[in-house]
């Protein structure tokens, strides 16, 4: 059985260029900007099933007509899922208002308002699975946090382990793990880290072409093609 983890070598080599190459070449998105942690949400929940262009015509939009979780949990269902529309899957609609009054209305001052910071209480809220935990644990309050999803999974699967099937429910298990290993020691160089990993799935790595000769971690990459391996 080939190692599946990195070394803590390879770890830093690949967070360090990785992070490199994103303060370089990120998307100025409006997610990207903020620490508020509703915000954050949101944005995650809008990107899962929807592309970033598409989320950038309704985002702003919702965000002025609920601009706060108490905001949220104070409107209908009914205005919530029609400033939903034309995003389609109404389900996370359904799912962060129920999360809103959950947080805003619970009876034993759990969340005393606001969302929590662990991703193992975030995994707690309706709709809220492992990727959008660690998501809002890493976007939001810059904890420490893998998050793994299809763009980051594939990121890893090339990089790390080829010879894993990411769609096996054990072989992603394992790519949460590498994921895990390679996050650098702080919450706030896993911020970009993060930010990062995503940015390479959707503009160098993507799911349709490897763009490996404009890859920043070619070199430590095991899947890397179109390139002589001594001259990258
Ligand atoms: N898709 C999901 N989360 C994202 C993020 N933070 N930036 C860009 N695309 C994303």
């Amino acid at each position: 059985m080939l190692p599946t983890v990195p070394s803590l070598a390879d770890a830093r080599a690949f967070s360090r260029r990785l992070r490199a190459w994103y303060r370089r070449n990120a998307r100025d998105l409006p997610w990207r900007n903020t620490r508020d942690a509703y915000r954050i949400l949101v944005s995650e929940l809008m990107l899962q099933q929807t592309q970033v262009s598409r989320v950038l015509e309704f985002y702003a939009r919702f965000l002025a007509r609920f601009p706060s979780l108490a905001s949220l949990a104070a409107a209908r269902e009914r205005q919530v899922l029609a400033e939903w529309r034309g995003l389609g899957y109404y389900a996370r609609a359904r799912n962060l208002h129920r999360l809103a009054r959950r947080v805003v209305h619970e009876e034993v001052h759990v969340y005393e308002g606001a969302l929590p910071a662990e991703p193992a209480a975030l995994r707690a809220l309706p709709g809220v699975g492992a990727y959008t935990a660690g998501a809002v644990a890493s976007f939001a309050y810059e904890q420490r946090a893998a998050l793994v999803d299809t763009n980051v999974a594939r990121v890893l699967h090339r990089v790390f382990a080829p010879h894993l099937h990411p769609k096996r429910a054990r072989d992603l298990k394992r790519l949460w793990a590498i994921a895990e290993a390679v996050l650098p020691r702080t919450g706030r160089a896993a911020w970009t880290h993060n930010q990062a990993l995503m940015e390479l799935g959707a503009l160098v790595c993507t799911a349709r072409v490897k763009h490996c000769a404009r890859c920043p971690v070619r070199r430590v990459c095991q899947s890397t093609e179109d390139l002589d391996r001594g001259l990258r």
